[in-house]
């Protein structure tokens, strides 16, 4: 979603552009910055990619103390200058990342005070109003705060006032926020990983909390009294993350993630989910959005099969909405790479409203569902760059594995043989995800096939079905073809209607109990013309006539394994189709690495 970037700094505009870069992985579509330079605001602001703005700011060499800068991602309007942040209003200038759910009636109220507007934003209203309260002999903190209690919706502010000093005002509501203090100056930030070296002290404000930052001090407003700010260690601070020798961010953390599963299974110690006492739960509900559903889905399979608990899966967005039934002894995850998705977090808020135990399950320590959350658990992905979430969906199954073990063991619902064998699959895995990367050029051949087409159906069973589902959204985000997922059961109550030569149908199939009710589905959709490429077991190509490009031979997996092999090979035909096609495959259009807008 928008980033938002704040500086009071000597030559502020450097750290301001310095985080914007930082913050391009989030995915964006055009920039500005404002600053404030010779006693007034200058806004400078460019379409599309930071470079455009750079170029426009090299024409007009600025020059001030205190600037914001953002990143946007279109909500309320086009993706075009006018509606690019920041928004000014006379001497007030501000950037948001949220949206302003009330804004047209605010628009209107100010319209009928003589103001004009210039964009289709939310977020202009926010500056218009602050201006109008400062005509009106307020103080510049009484304008702010007079303005946000007619807000409704999500925000984070950075607000620029050019007045008798110069002042950045930061301010938040449900919208991920960060300020920090260093030796050369004061920030604020949507993102800590968008913070510079001097940035080694962070503070997370609450919801309205008012920050006051100028050459002086950095004061936490609240009435008339100036609070002191309880700064934290920033975990995030200056880590360089390249690409190293790879062509894309997406590609490189594909590959990562043998070095990242081989670290999480040296560290094979379940004993950080003992802290969880899965003997007494009644259910466990799963909440979390895109990707992060998919990684619910198949831990459902896993602590159904191996600890014997009820578990039920939901997207966030719609749980708050379903009067989901909460009962006793019922823990609720939620699942979230960035931390901050906004469904997510509106989730978890209710879930504690209903006094639930919940716990996190996220890649960032320091994010908003980590903090509110009751427990907390780390993935250990490192940092993701890729739009797409490779690492971390991998990630996050292992630490559920690792927890299914830890319910399993608990429970005694598996006797200690089964264990073992859980375990020492899980050891394995590494090794077993190495052999199947290192032939990725199959997976190359097969993309120059399916890239020739506009649609594909991705068929799965049991927990390969969210896997075949994760294969669809990673095709879809990043090379823009058309795919839809579905349990290969199910092809013949719908789907199949679709079948012809020019809908081809991907299947994994593995080796397990299902592979002969596959074969069968597998036939139904050769009957009908519909190309086929299947990721699967070799007896599959033994009983289907299918050429070198459109199979690929899985390795004999351990079952308990499969879900977190067999993504390798759909993560990989995503990026060789999208590369293929010429897509931007670590930023991929329309989308945005932390969502953080309901
Ligand atoms: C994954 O490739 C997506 N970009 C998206 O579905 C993502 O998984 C989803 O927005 C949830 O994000 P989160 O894990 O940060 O909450």
């Amino acid at each position: 979603m928008c980033g938002i970037i704040g500086a009071v700094a000597d030559s502020a505009i450097n750290p301001v552009l310095e985080g914007l870069g930082k913050l391009e992985y989030r995915g964006y579509d055009s920039s500005g910055i404002s600053i404030l330079s010779n006693d007034e605001i200058q806004t400078i602001k460019a379409e599309g990619k930071l470079n455009n703005l750079k170029k426009r700011l090299s024409m007009v060499p600025l020059e001030g103390d205190c600037c914001i800068g953002h990143t946007r991602w279109a909500t309320h309007g086009r993706a075009n200058v006018t509606n690019a942040h920041p928004h000014q209003c006379g001497q007030v200038s501000v950037v948001h990342n949220g949206i302003i759910e009330n804004y047209l009636q605010l628009k209107q109220q100010l319209i009928q005070w003589g103001h004009h507007f210039h964009s289709s934003t939310d977020s202009e209203v926010v500056p218009h109003l602050i201006n109008h309260y400062l005509s009106h002999e307020m103080t510049q903190e009484e304008a702010i705060y007079k303005t946000i209690l007619q807000l409704k919706g999500s925000y984070a502010l950075g607000i620029l006032i050019n007045g008798s000093s110069n002042n950045l005002y930061a301010i938040k509501q449900g919208s991920p926020l960060v300020i920090s203090e260093g030796n050369d100056g004061a920030y604020i930030a949507s993102d800590a990983m968008a913070l510079g070296s001097d940035s080694s002290k962070i503070y997370y404000p609450k919801d309205n909390e008012l920050i006051k930052l100028n050459t002086a001090e950095v004061k936490l407003c609240s009435g008339s009294l100036n609070k002191k700010i309880h700064y934290i260690n920033n975990n995030q601070c200056e880590k360089v993350i390249s690409k190293e020798n790879y062509s894309t961010f997406m590609e490189k953390e594909i590959f990562e993630q043998v070095d990242l599963l081989k670290a999480l299974s040296v560290k094979n110690d379940i004993s950080e989910y003992a802290a969880i006492n899965f003997s007494k739960l009644n259910k466990i509900t799963i909440i979390a959005c895109g990707t992060s559903y998919y990684a619910a889905s198949v831990a459902k399979h896993w602590f159904e099969k191996y600890a014997n608990i009820i578990v039920e899966i939901d997207i966030a967005s719609e749980y708050r909405y379903r009067s989901p039934i909460i009962i006793d002894n019922e823990l609720v995850i939620f699942v979230s790479q960035s931390g901050e998705t906004a469904d997510t977090l509106a989730a978890l808020r209710y879930a504690k409203s209903k006094k639930s135990q919940t716990l996190a399950l996220v890649n960032v320590a320091n994010s908003t569902i980590a903090r509110e959350a009751n427990y907390t658990f780390e993935i250990y992905a490192g940092a993701e760059i890729g739009v797409a979430s490779t690492k971390a969906f991998t990630c996050q199954l292992a630490i559920f594995y690792k927890m299914a073990i830890e319910a399993a063991k608990q429970r005694s619902f598996i006797n200690d043989t089964e264990l073992k064998q859980l375990t020492h699959n899980f050891v394995q895995l590494p090794y077993i995800m190495e052999k199947v990367l290192q032939r990725c050029t199959e997976l190359q051949k097969m993309a120059e096939k399916l890239s020739t087409y506009s649609n594909v159906i991705f068929l799965g069973r049991g927990a390969l079905t969210a896997i075949a589902q994760e294969g669809a959204l990673k095709l879809k985000e990043v090379s823009y073809i058309h795919a839809e997922a579905y349990a290969a059961g199910e092809l013949k109550h719908g789907p199949i209607a679709l079948l012809d030569e020019h809908m081809p149908v991907l299947v994994i199939a593995p080796k397990n109990d299902l592979t002969d009710k596959l074969v069968s589905n597998i036939q139904e959709v050769q009957a009908r013309n519909a190309p086929l490429f299947i990721i699967g077991d070799s007896s599959i190509k033994q009983q289907i006539n299918l050429q070198e490009d459109e199979f690929f031979e899985l390795p004999e997996i351990p079952e308990s394994i499969l879900p977190i092999i067999s993504v390798i090979p759909m993560q990989l035909l995503a990026l060789y189709t999208a590369q293929l096609l010429g897509k931007n495959v670590d930023q991929p259009r329309n989308l945005a690495k932390s969502v953080t807008v309901e």
